[in-house]
């Protein structure tokens, strides 16, 4: 299962890059919002010399013609660059134009089997389940999750599933064992994935023992 990140941070992007671990990097609006003083487009541009993997950027146009434009535009900023669009009639729309010139979507803001199917057939490269927002409302979104990678395997479509809105390690391991092709994670889940205090403790123990060899030794 390949591993993004979700995050329009420059530094958590260069810090995840660095540990060998990073497939790909997933923005949005509310993500880039949180960074200051730069255009989308320049964000986008420099997370893509970082990451040869797909950068997803998202659409804010609801209407097939700003949805195109805008598209068209992000992919002229990187050959990386994968065009997220919303599961709408109109998503669709934009999803199937943007399969016939070559460019890749990630559709996004899905909830059930159903609307993943639709993106898969409209096109769409990552079809996007959110799995937090789901378990935020008492549903069980790892079901979708599963569901849908079966699906997509069962019938041989050639679109991946990307397990979104990803809160917790555990969510990165049920989602790589219901079948998601790629999570996507921020990075404090990155972080809590390296963590077990079992290996601080063993880290801090080997270092005691080697302290206290050196010491018999009289070093
Ligand atoms: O990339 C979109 C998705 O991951 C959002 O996550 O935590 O806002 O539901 P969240």
């Amino acid at each position: 299962m390949k591993l993004f990140l979700d995050t329009a941070d420059i530094e958590e992007i260069r810090t995840v890059a660095r540990w060998g671990v990073l497939d790909g990097v997933t923005t949005n609006p509310t993500l880039f919002a949180k960074t200051s003083g730069r255009s989308y487009d320049d964000v986008l541009a420099e997370i893509c010399t970082i990451t040869s993997g797909p950068v997803s950027a998202e659409v804010i146009a609801d209407d097939l013609e700003g949805m195109l434009k805008e598209g068209r535009h992000f992919a002229k900023i990187a050959d990386n660059i994968v065009v997220k669009v919303p599961m709408t009639e109109t998503g669709l729309e934009a999803i199937a134009a943007f399969k016939a010139e070559g460019i890749r979507t990630n559709c996004t803001l899905i909830f059930t089997a159903n609307q993943g199917l639709l993106a898969a057939k409209a096109g769409a490269y990552l079809l996007s389940p959110f799995v937090g927002r789901l378990d935020d409302i008492n549903e069980e979104g790892m079901i979708v999750i599963r569901e849908l990678s079966d699906i997509v395997n069962m019938h041989g479509l050639e679109s991946e599933v990307l397990a979104a809105s990803i809160r917790h390690p555990r969510h990165v391991t049920d989602s790589a064992l219901a079948g998601a092709h790629v999570c996507t994670l921020p990075f404090k889940v990155f972080q809590q994935m390296v963590r077990h205090p079992l290996t601080d403790r063993g880290i801090d123990q080997f270092k005691k023992d080697w302290a206290a060899a050196q010491a018999a030794l009289g070093k």
